[in-house]
């Protein structure tokens, strides 16, 4: 059997995943609900002083759209698009004192973790709010540089204004690192020009941990109406965003020498292996839980147990950043010998949708025939692509 074991920041997690800081963590039921359905960890929902963040809260507001741009309505597609609106915790931070100890010690009894999370209005109170967890006896705690919606509000001046920031970013991660004894880990937002230096200052500052990467700001458009989705901009991801979630990480992955937990775009144990593949020890999700319940936590841990036991991963550390040390630079990519398409006419049959999609006009038409120019074939496998048949057409280095 694998060992889905994991040391993230000097804390020990039973598998990689952990239910991230949003709805599914709002409550000391659903934090339970998260624990009960074989989470590592939870990450609570933001802790804050902010009188806009909870006023956000009150007027949360949720669309689930299909590929198309709908509302789904019935099964959920497996790319929706989640277009929301919700602040932070929605009770004072203090009164989480009590959820954080109690729920804490229903994690300890199934070797769990409460992870806090904080998003303050003031440094001081980034400080204060740090304290009170580190007190409550939680064991590690993200800063939010992430979220997406103080972007849109005059008097929320947290989440990704701060991560937007990096030399604030940096004093605040200091003053609370220097505050507190317990481990910080900082959730970084995609919405900068260069989030490597971002994550280079935090770390620098003191930051043990990074968690890679909160949500963008989006605009969804219902054409009926002619009207955005819930009335404006909001918080979009989806499972379609793991492709851009997965290049902030392996960057970072490759340029700072921190433990990572990987989020945005999670929907199945699949995209949790590339997820560790690309860098990450911990997956933090969110949207599939909301939308699926919680046997989607359930479902991810037992996917990613069987693919280990299968392809015969000891650890996550043996799959961990693999991907992005396969991944080569375009110019070690154009240095290669060049490769050209070549067809199996065992297997062809002449559908011709490879020749449609040759920009290259090396596929060509003789009779039923489909025929490859190698003076004209780049070897780009647009071909490989399109065609319906396995091995049909290769792309291979020529004889
Ligand atoms: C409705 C909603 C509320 C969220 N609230 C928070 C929050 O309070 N703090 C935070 O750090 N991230 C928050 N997030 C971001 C999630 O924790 C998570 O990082 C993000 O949704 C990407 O994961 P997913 O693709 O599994 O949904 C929220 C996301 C959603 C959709």
């Amino acid at each position: 059997m694998s060992d889905l074991k994991v040391d993230f920041c000097g804390v020990k997690f039973k598998n990689p995943v952990v239910v991230s800081s949003a709805e599914p963590t709002n409550s000391v039921s659903h934090i339970k609900k998260c624990l009960d359905a074989g989470a590592a960890g939870v990450v609570v929902k933001t802790l804050t002083d902010s009188e806009a963040m909870h006023t956000l809260t009150n007027n949360s507001r949720y669309a689930v759209l299909n590929e198309k741009g709908e509302l789904f309505r019935g099964r959920l597609p497996r790319f929706y698009t989640f277009y929301s609106r919700s602040g932070f915790a929605k009770e004072p931070y203090e009164q989480w004192y009590a959820y954080l100890t109690e729920t804490q010690e229903y994690a300890r009894e199934r070797d769990a973790h409460v992870i806090g999370s904080i998003g303050a209005s003031t440094p001081e109170k980034w400080v204060e709010i740090a304290k009170m967890v580190e007190d409550a006896g939680i064991e590690l705690a993200e800063l939010n540089f992430g979220c997406p919606h103080p972007s849109q509000m005059k008097e929320a001046k947290t989440g990704m204004l701060i991560g937007q920031d990096p030399v604030f970013a940096a004093e605040l991660t200091h003053a609370i690192t220097s505050a507190v004894k317990i481990p910080i880990v900082v959730k970084l937002t995609p919405q900068v020009s260069d989030v490597v230096s971002v994550a280079k200052a935090v770390k620098e500052a003191g930051a043990a941990g990074l968690t890679v990467i909160n949500r963008f700001v989006g605009f969804a458009v219902n054409i009926e109406t002619g009207k955005p989705y819930i009335d404006g901009r909001a918080g979009v991801g989806g499972p379609w965003v793991k492709v851009l979630a997965l290049n902030y990480l392996s960057q970072i992955h490759e340029a700072v020498p921190l433990p990572i937990a990987g989020t945005n775009g999670i929907y199945d144990w699949r995209d949790a292996i590339e997820f560790i593949m690309t860098g990450a020890s911990l997956m933090q999700v969110c949207t599939v839980v909301m939308l699926k319940g919680y046997k989607a936590i359930t479902e991810i841990v037992d996917g990613v147990g069987k693919f280990m036991d299968e392809k015969g991963y000891a650890n996550v550390a043996a799959m961990r950043g693999i991907a992005t040390r396969a991944s080569l630079t375009y110019e070690e990519q154009f240095a290669r010998p060049k490769r050209k398409s070549a067809i199996d006419y065992d297997l062809c049959t002449s559908c011709k949708l490879c020749v449609r999609s040759c920009w290259y006009d090396a596929l060509t038409v003789d009779g039923r025939k489909v025929k490859t120019d190698s003076d004209k074939c780049i070897g780009c496998e647009l071909c490989v692509s399109v065609c319906p048949v396995p091995g049909a057409i290769r792309v291979q280095a020529p004889a």
